[in-house]
């Protein structure tokens, strides 16, 4: 069980205790109004050196990594990968070391392999690693953005803050997560989080876009999507990975859509308290229909906006370890 973030890497939120979590939050939560100042930085981590490699494409994860670590006045080396030795055919492990041989002091590192962030975790044990998403394993910082962004939207409706409020906004809260399970790194680091903060947790996806295993998983699997609408309280839609190979699951988007896409029709099921997530990009007409996409209970674009503070704690508490300096 992992306790705290602190001077730590973070690989998955697998074994993340709900005080590890709470502690992120609650450090977040002292970065928004960073966030809102007209001049967005602390000097928190200045002087140290974070190096944003990205293997894989990524529009939100990389800006929002690199906008963190910049408003903590981190020195960010950023790898284009696409123009790099990598293309020469340079090893991962030679990456690393090349990159490490600069003077680093954190990777964030999104890589198509699941497990590469915990290799180069023991390739450069004295450089703290940030997984910013491997393969079908993890994504833990859109894991915890994702239940920041519920805790916000929670707290601000009981007129509490975010910090006050703690976990137990959390206790039994109703989650569904829909689609493409199988191939979501996303779910599972959704999952993770949403389960150790104590929600219940369902999953609702055509049989073929399940994992194997999900019975070894924290959620119980619905058989009833249009029910199931009705009973959460989140609903955590995930992008159709057709670059993993996702369509040939599904006899046709088309089919996909009419019985697991969030519908303008299937979304007059929701309760007007229902918060609609997504962690983008999303099809939309896929997984989400465009206007569902567009309504005042999907809260896509905070997402994004709280990919910030969350990532700025993510970098503080593993890099410099404590609170205290700067912040
Ligand atoms: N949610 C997410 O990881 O988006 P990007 O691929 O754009 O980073």
């Amino acid at each position: 069980m992992i306790d705290t973030l602190r001077g730590q890497n973070l690989l998955t939120l697998d074994g993340v205790s709900r005080e590890a979590l709470i502690e992120v939050l609650d450090t977040a939560e002292s970065f928004v109004e960073v966030n809102h100042r007209t001049i967005k930085k602390v000097p928190a981590l200045k002087g140290r050196v974070v190096a944003s490699l990205f293997f894989e494409e990524s529009t939100r994860t990389r800006l929002s990594f690199e906008t963190a670590a910049k408003r903590l006045s981190a020195d960010v080396l950023s790898l284009a990968v696409a123009s790099s030795s990598v293309k020469k055919g340079e090893s991962l492990r030679d990456t690393i070391a090349t990159i490490d041989a600069l003077g680093i002091d954190a990777v964030v590192m999104r890589h198509q392999s699941s497990g590469a962030a915990l290799q180069v975790s023991r390739y450069v044990p004295h450089v703290r690693v940030i997984n910013a998403g491997d393969g079908l394993h993890q994504h833990p910082t859109q894991g915890l953005l994702d239940v920041f962004t519920v805790r916000q939207i929670l707290s601000e409706r009981a007129g509490t803050n975010g910090v006050e409020s703690g976990a137990s906004l959390f206790e039994n809260l109703r989650v569904l997560i829909v689609g493409d399970v199988r191939h979501s790194r996303v779910a599972r680091s959704d999952i993770a989080a949403y389960a150790a903060l104590g929600c219940d947790v369902r999953v609702a996806a055509p049989g073929l876009l399940l994992p194997t295993d999900v019975e070894n998983w924290p959620v119980k699997v619905v058989s009833d999507f249009d029910e199931a609408l009705e009973w959460a309280d989140v609903v955590g839609l995930l992008r159709l990975q057709r670059e993993r190979g996702s369509g040939s699951f599904v006899p046709s988007l088309a089919e996909f859509t009419s019985t697991f896409g969030l519908t303008i029709t299937r979304a007059k099921r929701l309760r007007p308290t229902t918060i609609v997530m997504h962690p983008g990009p999303m099809n939309r007409g896929v997984e989400i229909d465009s206007r569902v996409a567009d309504l005042p209970c999907a809260v896509i674009e905070r997402q994004v906006t709280n990919g910030v503070p969350i990532r700025m704690a993510v970098l503080y508490l593993s890099v410099a370890g404590s609170l205290g300096g700067g912040a």
